[in-house]
């Protein structure tokens, strides 16, 4: 596989960082995952576009990844082209009135550089994303929120590009967000968007957003190594409570371990294997079901492909 993707790729096509079976673990938040068979990092759109048609053109498949934050990659790695838009990352002023400032952001910037550009201007509208890592992209397929605050409530309109090479600008009418999801397609890349922010006093956003971090500081194991919650809650509960209350804190299997801060977060204690996460993930599962009769659904996206021994 490595030599024939060598092969496929030409340099001329392709401005940026290409690397040929690169460990996931190296780029997700969880610290875990196989090798992709190729990480690219385009550079510019050209080189997205031109890398989506080669991959097209051979049957290769791609994975858009974003902050490698709300994901679990498992140990046999990714088959195909992991995709990282990190060099896509401008905030732009598209306009303002006396109300509203409307911004344009690439998909790759990081969520926390726009929530501290939007706390440094006086922006509100994204206090409560404060502390959610990964990128504006992947806050959006994820519907990412918290704090009654959701990614989707600032949009205004989101350009992606389809697997055709095709580019669209959806009005964000016309998207179909839910709890924690968009209903974008696995490959489909968001390339930017237009979001618009309330301006306000620059101390009164400032003073949102701190708190909002001081309370994730406490209840929230944000120093480890997680994909943050890691069950969507049932429909008017907390999944972590009922984790919590069924016991689950500080269960471990290999170096996963339920955290005893959030039961709703697995935490990475060293050397972890996607495996070990699968296994706990299943166990928690059921006694949850066992206690409460509850079946939970993972928040996070598990990808990649099993080890064939
Ligand atoms: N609780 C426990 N034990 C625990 C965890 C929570 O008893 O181990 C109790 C808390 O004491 C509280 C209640 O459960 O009474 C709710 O807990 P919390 O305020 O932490 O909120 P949550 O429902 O567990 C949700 C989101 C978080 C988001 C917070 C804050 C989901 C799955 N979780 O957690 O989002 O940060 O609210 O708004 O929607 C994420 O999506 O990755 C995430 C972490």
């Amino acid at each position: 596989m490595k030599k024939e993707l060598k092969d496929i790729f030409s340099e001329d096509l392709f401005e940026g960082d290409m690397r040929f079976l690169e460990p996931m673990r190296k780029h997700t938040s969880l610290k875990i995952g196989g090798p992709a068979d190729v990480l690219a990092m385009p550079q510019n759109l050209l080189s997205l576009i031109n890398m989506c048609g080669v991959l097209q053109r051979n049957r290769i498949p791609l994975f858009p990844l974003g902050g490698g934050t709300n994901i679990l990659v498992r140990d046999g790695g990714i088959e195909g082209a992991a995709i990282s838009l990190k060099s896509f990352r401008r905030i732009e002023i598209l306009n303002r009135d006396s109300q509203y400032v409307y911004l344009h952001v690439e998909a790759g910037t990081l969520l926390q550089r726009l929530v501290n550009y939007a706390k440094e201007n006086g922006y509100g509208g994204i206090e409560g994303l404060a502390g959610i890592p990964g990128t504006t992209g992947g806050a959006i397929c994820g519907n990412a929120g918290a704090f009654g605050c959701e990614m989707k409530d600032v949009l205004v309109s989101v350009e992606m590009l389809d697997s055709e090479g095709k580019i669209k600008r959806f009005n964000a009418e016309e998207m179909t967000f839910g709890y924690r999801s968009s209903g974008i397609l696995p490959d489909q890349f968001i390339l930017n968007t237009d979001i618009k922010l309330r301006i306000h006093e620059r101390e009164e956003v400032s003073a949102k957003v701190e708190n909002f971090l001081n309370i994730k500081r406490q209840k929230q194991p944000v120093w480890e190594p997680s994909a943050g919650c890691v069950f969507k809650n049932p429909s008017g509960v907390s999944a972590g409570k009922l984790i919590d209350e069924a016991g689950c804190k500080g269960m471990r299997i290999g170096d996963m371990e339920v955290s005893a801060i959030h039961a709703n977060f697995f935490i990475n204690k060293g050397e972890a294997r996607a495996s070990d996460f699968i296994t706990l993930m299943n166990e928690v599962i059921h006694k949850v079901q066992q206690r409460f009769g509850v079946i939970l659904e993972p928040e996070i996206k598990i990808v990649g492909r099993e080890i064939v021994n």
